[in-house]
């Protein structure tokens, strides 16, 4: 049964307290190239929903007339941005504003290189990004790299301000051609769909309101734009993960805790730890400041929990459903956005963390280096600062984590150098094979029969061998087109040729397989098995499968022997 939390001030104070999930504002990173006005649009959109205690304004505004100086809405901000970083007074709820029944959180990084490790290492982790750029100056190196950041990061929703427009006398074509320019590199990037917005920070113009100054647009005030950002769908909809953060012993209990990052966990659940791949049930769930048992947690919430058995677990490793367990390597494709003050070059030994493992590793190849700045391939074996790359990372020890495309919590990384945070990024697991112990699945008492009719005898027969064609290649290449070209070709000829289809396998013989690393391994091997029998039939066997991974690629070329 399910403790109370009480007893578990500890645990509840390291791990975080829960978040709740219906309450979670939408978070908008704001992004732009230094100066473009990023400040004074948070200050005025702060100021435009009733979110800025006018204690501050006034203040601010005293303090500019003592000094001389033109008030500006950037003072506000950055005045609650550094108070915030000191820690005093004013709370996280200072960054928070509402608009049409939408709560937002904006996070406005202080500097460049501090908003990058923020987003990379997940702590400015966000659903929508507000970009600035001054109307004036254009798209600027800081825009395409903070363009460039966001599509790594997976945030699809953007709604760019084109701010200082009374610099350009609130001109139609200049607003255009801004807009031009930036859509085309949100395009190269495969984001489509950004909305745009003429706004002048400083005098107001469509933060709330249609600008009378600006006759030509017509598609709402800043924050209505904001307000149209879907939000993002809940991660507790996911496969469940939850990494352990840390192992408790009360009494004779063992509490692991941890954040779940995505799915929902019931008491009684069979999961599987990984990964050392322990399988065991769910006894209890424990959780902070929450009165009575609690049966049910999910994506955002902190939890301890009960096992029925005791087995060793630690910190890093990831907790599953075992109908959809992490991926175990010690090898993956790092997609790195690279902030080291000096070029990473292969062999370079760093500190690896995902979610909450930590582990060394080594940069053991650079396969494609891009220059964000520009948005092209530099032909180079280093990583200068700022580019982003393709680089293979290799630990000591096996891993539980996920591609960045399937799971985003899971599937990022970042790389320390000692104690700093020098680069971070995606996952990429593609061709990568998983080391999870697959279930033994060899039956041991089945004597082989010999065959009298031999392989020669049907060769005979049928005036050629058997054999398999085995044909691979990406989703929608064509494979299943030129199987059965060259299945009707060959028939004419006088061959007898079967095409082996994987979307027909999965109808019948592989009908009870999904398509986790697992299941796709297994789809492939038994593909081979059958491919192999009829060759052995003396059948020409013609095969169309998608076989990401090289090992099962292997294997289908070795299958046993009957
Ligand atoms: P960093 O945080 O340093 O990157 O700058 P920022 O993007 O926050 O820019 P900030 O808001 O501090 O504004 C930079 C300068 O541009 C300041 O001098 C502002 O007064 C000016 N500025 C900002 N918005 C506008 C605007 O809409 N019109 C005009 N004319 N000037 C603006
Ligand atoms: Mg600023």
């Amino acid at each position: 049964p399910a403790r109370s939390a009480v007893s578990l001030p500890t645990v509840a104070r390291r791990a975080g307290a829960a978040r709740i999930a219906d309450e979670a504002p939408l978070r908008v990173a704001v992004v732009g190239h230094v100066d473009h006005g990023k400040s004074t649009l948070v200050g005025r959109l702060l100021h435009a929903t009733g979110a800025l205690p006018e204690t501050k304004v006034a203040a601010v505004r005293a303090m500019c007339e003592r000094r001389g100086m033109p008030f500006e809405w950037a003072f506000v901000t950055d005045a609650l941005q550094a108070e915030r970083d000191q820690g005093v007074t004013v709370d996280a709820g200072h960054v928070r504003l509402a608009h049409g029944g939408r709560s937002f959180a904006l996070i406005d990084a202080p500097g460049h290189r501090e908003f990058l490790k923020n987003m990379i290492s997940g702590a400015a982790d966000c659903d929508a990004a507000l970009v600035v750029i001054d109307a004036e100056e254009g798209v600027r190196e800081q825009s395409r790299r903070h363009a460039f950041m966001l599509h790594l990061l997976g945030v699809r929703e953007l709604v760019v301000a084109v701010t200082k427009m009374d610099r350009v006398d609130y001109a139609q074509t200049r607003f255009d051609e801004v807009r031009r320019d930036f859509a085309t590199l949100l395009a190269s990037l495969g984001i489509a769909g950004a909305a745009f917005v003429p706004v002048s920070g400083r005098a107001g113009d469509n933060i709330l309101d249609a600008s009378p100054r600006t006759p030509w647009y017509r598609d709402g005030g800043l924050l209505d734009r904001l307000g149209g950002i879907a939000p993002r769908p809940s991660a507790a909809d996911r496969p469940l993960r939850l990494p352990i953060q840390d192992v408790y012993k009360f009494d004779t209990r063992r509490i692991l805790a941890g954040r779940i990052e995505s799915g929902r966990l019931r008491v009684g659940d069979e999961i599987v730890i990984a990964p050392a791949d322990h399988r065991v049930a769910v006894r209890g769930i424990e959780g902070w400041a929450v009165d009575g048992p609690i049966l049910e947690a999910e994506a955002g919430q902190s939890v301890g929990i009960t096992l029925d058995e005791q087995v060793f677990a630690a910190r890093g490793d990831v907790i599953a459903h075992p109908e959809s367990p992490a991926f175990e390597t010690d090898a993956f494709r790092g997609r790195l956005f690279w902030l080291g003050r000096a070029p990473l070059r292969a062999g370079a030994r760093l500190t690896l963390r995902v979610h909450t493992a930590e582990t060394p590793v080594t940069v053991e190849r650079i396969e494609r280096v891009v220059d964000t700045a520009r948005m092209t391939d530099l032909a180079d074996t280093e990583v200068p600062p700022h580019a982003v790359a393709d680089i293979l990372l290799r630990g000591r020890a096996v891993l539980a984590l996920d591609a960045a495309r399937d799971l985003d919590r899971t599937g990022r990384f970042v790389l320390l150098d000692g104690p700093d945070i020098v680069g971070g990024g995606l996952v990429d697991l593609d061709g990568f094979r998983d080391r999870r112990a697959r279930p033994a699945r060899k039956a041991t008492n089945i004597a082989r029969v010999d065959h009298r009719v031999t392989a020669e005898m049907r060769a005979d027969r049928a005036g050629h061998r058997g054999g398999v064609i085995w044909l691979t290649g990406l989703s929608g290449s064509g494979k299943s087109t030129l199987a059965t070209e060259l299945e009707l070709r060959l028939f004419g000829m006088g061959y007898q040729v079967y095409v082996l289809d994987g979307d027909n396998l999965r109808h019948g013989l592989n009908a009870n397989l999904g398509f986790s690393p697992d299941d796709r391994a297994e789809n492939i091997r038994r593909a081979g098995e059958v491919a192999a029998l009829m060759a052995r039939a003396g059948f020409l066997v013609l095969t169309a499968f998608i076989s990401p991974y090289r090992a099962d690629r292997a294997r289908a070329g070795k299958p046993a022997r009957h």
